[in-house]
């Protein structure tokens, strides 16, 4: 039996994902919750390994199909390692990046089949979906500017560096998941102040305990 509750965030890069994880893990902590984070590719420590072959800037020969195995490794040891173990304890888990996101980059972004994706999916995940998924939304010109300060900084991997063109498809893929399941997927503009978008995803996730 799974007690616990599932909350995933979603989104390209730099659409503040880690700043408003943060806000909703406290109001959770604030209200009593016992709270883990997990984040995408990674948790554990095989996840982490593999999170470091899919980053690293030198593996630019790395194929669309290597790339959709390694993330659905990482996700079958961070299901049974920690995910599923959390939600049978009764705990909220928020989890930066979860099954979309290979929906969204490795489907939409590289053009292999979503139907296969999301098979993939369903067996990494051992079945276990998201309660609720925030979609964060940016709009391009603020997410330029968030990302031009993280080049700046020197805070690049070998995904950071696609093409406009590729970042665009996994917007459109995105939006498309969250309008396939406007139950489970909600759209939340990023780009005003975090506290506004922190009360709006607040709202969205009373509706769990409701
Ligand atoms: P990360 O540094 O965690 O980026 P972000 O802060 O944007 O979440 O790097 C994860 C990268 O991996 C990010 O570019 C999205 C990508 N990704 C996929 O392409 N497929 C996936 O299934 C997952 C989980 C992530």
């Amino acid at each position: 039996m799974l007690k616990g509750k599932l909350i995933t965030f979603e989104g390209i890069d730099g659409s503040g994902k880690s700043t408003q994880i943060t806000l909703l893990s406290d109001y959770l902590l604030s209200l009593g919750y016992r709270v883990v984070l997990l984040r995408e590719p990674g948790g554990t420590e095989i996840g982490e390994r593999i999170r470091q072959i899919l980053l690293d800037m030198r593996h630019d020969n790395m194929t669309a199909e290597t790339e959709l195995f390694l993330f659905e490794a990482a996700r079958a040891q961070l299901t049974r390692e920690v995910l599923i173990p959390a939600l049978e304890s009764g705990a909220w888990v928020i989890s930066d990046r979860f099954s979309d996101s290979s929906v969204a980059y490795q489907g939409y972004g590289r053009g292999l089949s979503l139907e296969m994706i999301r098979s993939m999916n369903t067996w990494a995940t051992a079945g276990v979906r998201p309660d609720l998924t925030i979609l964060l939304e940016l709009g391009d010109r603020a997410r330029d500017q968030r990302l031009r300060k993280r080049h700046v900084e020197g805070e690049h991997d070998r995904l950071d560096i696609e093409s406009e063109r590729f970042k665009q498809r996994v917007c459109e893929g995105f939006r498309e998941i969250a309008s396939e399941e406007p139950t489970r997927v909600v759209v939340v503009e990023s780009q005003g102040e975090k506290e506004d978008t922190a009360a709006l995803i607040r709202e969205e996730v009373k509706r769990l305990w409701q």
